[in-house]
């Protein structure tokens, strides 16, 4: 039986595949999603942003109940982490949200086939099913690539699934580490390191460059590397590993800093968190034409158009942060193009998220980015210690900073480190969206006692810091 052809045949079913599918479906497209894993929603939902925020939700319970209740006057005795209830509770986190996805492809009628999809021209895909069947074609009017991306590994400290593990890995150790190092100070590193100090692990970053998340905002970032330090972190920066050493259950890392030469680091668990790569293998992608550039990245046009002009790409897969919200904007996107609408992204408004504690969260630009770009700009912010909320919730520590066009007050960027600043960032994200100024987030009536009255304080210090 000759297999239906389909509007728009995706490649991947994460937070950019499924995100368009439905979207596509619900702009009346016939969609069929390939997926080879068993379970839909991608990296993100299986072992990525889902499962690490469920460890993080209970490693913070943890710390509050060892730590904080008793300054709150509650008495709650010996606390004991029981680590497979932990996780189990996760991988049901996960279980709910990834049935979630497969219910919202069905409801809107997304075909799902299950297995690994490679192009065989520019209107058609083979799937190699899951469960062994027979290769099959499937055929479309629009391809849209979507597979996301892999963790970078490097050639002196690699993977054995155990002792040295990736973001996967280290969301399902068996047990709680001892000493966990872990290589690469950006977001996966800072969250999962995080997770397991706060469960009680001595943990160490590494990190190459000379400061930690490195896109930070300068103010921000330097904010954030004291409050780690402050919870136990060790933060090694300006560090390669340059070998590893691995003897039972211990490994003894090499580390070589500049200017101070080399040292050992005895650790039982490594965490390599060094950045991702795109899943571009085995896609059969130069034999159709779509090219790539030298990271390795699918090369786009502003429609999200490969070099074939029927192939989309979007999320890990192409250039931009390798963020879920990113790739799911860029499906959204992709849907309406085909369905003749004005599909478009802002890149400007994309927030992103550290969820460490405190969280650190932004959008636009940063301070440094700014002075280098000479663009005029007024700064304001307002530390929490200043906001009620948070002082009752006795997370009083970090701030809000902001940054207008000097000129015309427009806000062109928004950092925040502190309690609820994933929350706290929408509103920025918003006003730049609507591309207001800092007086009209100064002049917003915000509720009392809430932690966003610290983003209208720091308005009204940009505001007032201007006259
Ligand atoms: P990353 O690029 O954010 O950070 C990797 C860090 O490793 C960098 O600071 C880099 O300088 C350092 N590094 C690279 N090679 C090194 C070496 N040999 N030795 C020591 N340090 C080295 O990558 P990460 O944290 O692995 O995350 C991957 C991607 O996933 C990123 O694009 C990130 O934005 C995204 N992500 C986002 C999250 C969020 O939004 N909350 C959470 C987790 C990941």
């Amino acid at each position: 039986m000759a297999e239906p052809s389909y509007d728009l045949v995706i490649l991947g079913g994460g937070p950019g595949g499924y995100v368009a599918a439905v979207r596509a479906a619900q702009l009346g497209l016939s969609v069929a999603c390939v997926e080879r894993e068993a379970r839909l929603g991608g990296v993100c939902l299986r072992e990525g942003c889902i499962p690490s925020k469920a460890l993080l939700d209970s490693s913070e319970y943890v710390h509050l109940a060892r730590g904080r209740f008793a300054e709150h006057g509650i008495g709650v005795g010996e606390v004991t982490v029981d680590l497979p209830a932990m996780m189990a509770r996760k991988d049901r986190v996960v279980e709910t949200l990834t049935d979630g996805v497969a219910k919202l492809l069905a409801r809107h009628k997304v075909a799902v086939v299950h297995g690994t999809g490679r192009l065989t021209g520019p209107d058609r895909v083979a799937v190699t099913p899951a469960d062994g069947g027979p290769e099959r074609e499937i055929t479309g009017g629009a391809v849209l690539l979507a597979t996301g991306s892999r963790a970078a590994e490097i050639s002196s400290l690699p993977l054995d699934g155990e002792r040295v593990v990736d973001s996967t890995g280290v969301l399902a150790l068996d047990r709680i580490p001892d000493h966990l190092v872990v290589v690469g100070g950006g977001a996966i590193g800072l969250e999962l390191g995080s997770v397991w100090r706060r469960l009680g692990a001595r943990v160490t970053v590494v990190e190459a460059l000379p400061r930690i998340a490195a896109n930070l905002d300068g103010q921000i970032g330097r904010a954030l590397a004291r409050f780690l330090k402050r919870q136990g972190l060790d933060l090694k920066v300006g560090t390669l590993v340059t070998g590893a050493d691995t003897r039972g259950e211990q490994i003894r890392l090499t580390l070589h800093a500049e200017g101070r030469g080399d040292e050992n680091l005895d650790c039982d668990r490594v965490l390599v968190a060094v950045g991702r790569k795109p899943l571009t293998d085995g896609l059969g992608l130069e034999e159709a034409g779509v090219l790539l550039d030298k990271a390795g990245r699918v090369v786009v046009d502003a429609e999200y158009r490969t070099a074939v002009p029927s192939v989309f790409a979007i999320g890990d897969l192409i250039a931009g942060p390798m963020l879920a919200h990113k790739a799911s904007a860029e499906g959204t996107a992709v849907a309406e193009i085909l369905a003749g609408l004005p599909g478009e992204v802002n890149y400007d408004a994309v927030p992103s998220v550290i969820y460490t504690n405190p969280e650190v969260a932004a959008v636009g630009a940063t301070e440094e980015q700014l002075k280098e770009r000479g663009v005029p700009y007024v700064a304001g912010s307002f530390p929490f210690g200043g906001v009620g909320r948070a002082v009752c919730l006795g997370e009083a520590e970090g701030m809000v900073k902001l940054l207008a066009h000097r000129d015309t007050d427009r806000l062109l960027g928004a950092h925040v480190v502190g309690p609820r600043a994933s929350d706290l960032i929408a509103e920025c994200v918003l006003a730049v969206e609507f591309a207001a100024s800092a007086e009209d987030l100064a002049r917003t009536v915000h509720g009392h006692p809430t932690f966003g009255e610290g983003v209208m304080e720091a308005a009204a210090a940009l505001t007032h810091g201007r006259s």
